[in-house]
């Protein structure tokens, strides 16, 4: 199913987007789920910390991500906003997770900090006066040599949900104005063959302190 064709003639405007997220959990879980941890992040995967490292994925949605790294020995952070995504997470994935009810751009609720921070198609939900407190709070939760990865959507955003199409140079200047250095940037097309959509990924470092 088109997500981005299930908000028909009855839907409502949805200034806040968690909103959309709540509605449409169920179906959206079977857009998410069908896609692979290792396809997805294929080219990001060589710039990925070793396991076991703290990793917090942040907008985790129905844990597709989130369970894989768990998957894979990392420690995994689990942060999603809206409870019907963490009900169907919870429910798909046994994985042990630790699962907070938290929201960008400020995460109050998390706690310490993590080798990995995984933003995958969350920050395009964030107004462009979030964006930099956002960045400045994952600069904050990035333990030091910590990587954070971010992926874009483009395209003409969807006018049931707010998103904005953020330019990959907007996200990897406010990085650098928090000291994040870019390691890797890519573009390519929509895993799920939406038309005019497509995304960049973004990795960027914590340098440790004696090198920044
Ligand atoms: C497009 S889904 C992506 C889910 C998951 N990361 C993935 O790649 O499958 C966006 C997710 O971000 C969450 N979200 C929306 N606004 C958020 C915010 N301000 N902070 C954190 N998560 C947010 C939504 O509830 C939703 O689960």
């Amino acid at each position: 199913m088109d997500t981005d064709q299930m908000n028909g003639a009855g839907a409502q405007p949805c200034s806040g987007v968690q909103w959309y997220y709540a509605q449409y959990a169920e179906a959206l879980a079977h857009r998410y789920e069908g896609l692979s941890f290792d396809v997805l992040y294929e080219e990001v995967l060589p710039w990925l910390p070793t396991a076991p490292a703290r990793a917090a994925d942040i907008g985790a949605g129905t844990g597709r991500d989130a369970a894989a790294l768990a998957r894979a020995g990392y420690r995994v952070t689990a942060v999603e906003p809206v409870r019907e995504m963490r009900e169907v997470a919870s429910r798909l994935h046994p994985e042990e997770l630790v699962w907070l009810a938290d929201a960008l751009p400020e995460l109050n609720a998390v706690r310490g900090t993590f080798d990995l921070l995984l933003l995958s198609a969350v920050w395009m939900h964030l107004d462009p006066d979030e964006r930099p407190v956002a960045m400045a709070r994952l600069s904050e939760l990035l333990a030091e040599g910590g990587r954070l990865v971010v992926t874009l959507r483009h395209g003409r955003p969807p006018r049931d949900r707010r998103m904005f199409d953020v330019p990959a140079e907007e996200t990897a200047a406010l990085a650098a104005a928090h000291g994040l250095r870019p390691l890797h940037a890519s573009t390519g097309g929509d895993h799920l063959g939406r038309d005019g959509v497509h995304w960049s990924r973004l990795v960027f470092e914590k340098p440790q302190a004696d090198t920044a």
